[in-house]
């Protein structure tokens, strides 16, 4: 089967298709590079996979791509993917969320596939308070530009199956973490700013719950999806296990044998989605795939990751001063 992956040098892409050369899947990357994108995330396999430098936005080359590599499936990753840039400037989230997916789309339909797994988001169904959950026919409620463009390309995707009869399908992931995560991400900032002895911002006073799924288990879940899910079906993907940011940034500072007075709240996000919570037992019933990795055991092995890896997170580390700048607000 050849697999052809948007967004395949990001963070989760990147898992995935590590996980998909040791299926022996013959598998494309399509990635334009952009600042989150890196070539670094793919070293160990760069030699059993094609890519292409090329922007989902570009029709003709997207289309260039399709009739060289022929793909059955499409897994479609690209996107530009943090919240806090799609408050600063949404046009690239629009450009790229939006456009790019109906680009996407279209060459899967003028070349045909088996399947076109489109990548969403827990953000596309809205906020949630202290109890309940989010099911696959909860009505999609998007609050900032990031949720807003990841929702109308899913529900881009699901019109091509509902009015071409393309075979796409949804999936919907919450908060991934673990290695090769771009530290603009909650996770990989705290560890980057704490191993400098520099303040770790927090938004609000951290009450904000997010539900925290280790990268290695959502690629499973992909795959998963790949090998047994059905054309016109979402699937949520979930680990169950909620923390409150403040919760998530105490366990790195403890593992890391850093001091708590490191923390300096911040004033909080905009539009701040209060928590968010995946019912993920469809995915679990129907494609018998759910989440191996505890929280405290995945943080444990993402901050070794990150320690070893220390030159790479540093690297990045520059041209996020000006980011952090403009976000995190005293
Ligand atoms: N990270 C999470 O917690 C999370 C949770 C749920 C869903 N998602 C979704 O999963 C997908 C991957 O997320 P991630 O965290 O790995 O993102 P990422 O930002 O780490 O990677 C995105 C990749 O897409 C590429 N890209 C961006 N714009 C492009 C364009 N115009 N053309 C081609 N390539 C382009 C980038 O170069 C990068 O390699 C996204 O669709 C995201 O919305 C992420």
């Amino acid at each position: 089967m050849r697999v052809l992956v948007t967004g395949g040098a990001g963070f989760i892409g990147s898992e995935f298709v590590r996980q998909g050369v040791e299926r022996g899947y013959e598998i494309a990357v399509l990635d334009k590079l952009t600042y989150a994108g890196d070539m670094a995330r793919l070293e160990d396999v760069k030699d059993k996979i094609s890519f292409y430098r090329c922007d989902v936005t570009n029709r003709e080359f997207v289309e260039h791509v399709f009739s060289v590599e022929k793909p059955d499936v499409v897994v479609h990753f690209a996107a530009e993917s943090h919240v806090d840039r799609s408050i600063l400037d949404a046009t690239p989230f629009l450009d790229t969320n939006i456009k790019g997916t109906q680009v996407m789309l279209d060459a899967a339909r003028r070349f045909g596939v088996s399947l076109f797994v489109n990548i969403a988001t827990d953000e596309v169904y809205g906020e949630l308070g202290e109890s309940g959950h989010f099911y696959e026919n909860t009505p999609l409620n998007p609050n900032s530009p990031y949720s807003v463009s990841k929702a109308a390309a899913d529900m881009l995707g699901r019109a091509y199956y509902r009015t071409y009869r393309l075979p796409v399908v949804t999936v919907r992931p919450c908060n991934n973490y673990g290695p090769w995560q771009y530290p603009e991400k909650l996770v990989p900032v705290v560890i980057l700013r704490a191993l400098r002895n520099q303040e770790v911002p927090v938004y609000g006073r951290g009450e904000n719950v997010r539900e925290w799924l280790y990268v290695g288990d959502c690629a499973e879940a992909i795959w998963t999806v790949v090998e047994r899910g059905k054309a016109g079906e979402i699937y949520n993907v979930g680990s169950g296990q909620e923390r409150r940011n403040i919760e998530v940034v105490k366990t790195i500072l403890s593992i890391m044998g850093k001091p708590e007075s490191l923390i300096t709240f911040v004033k909080d996000r905009p539009g701040h989605d209060f928590r968010y919570s995946l019912c993920s037992e469809k995915i679990k019933k129907e494609l018998g795939w759910e989440a191996k990795t505890e929280f405290e055991e995945g943080m444990e092995k993402t901050v070794r990751w990150y320690l070893e890896h220390r030159d790479w997170l540093e690297s990045k580390a520059q041209e996020l001063e000006e980011l952090w700048r403009r976000v995190y607000k005293k």
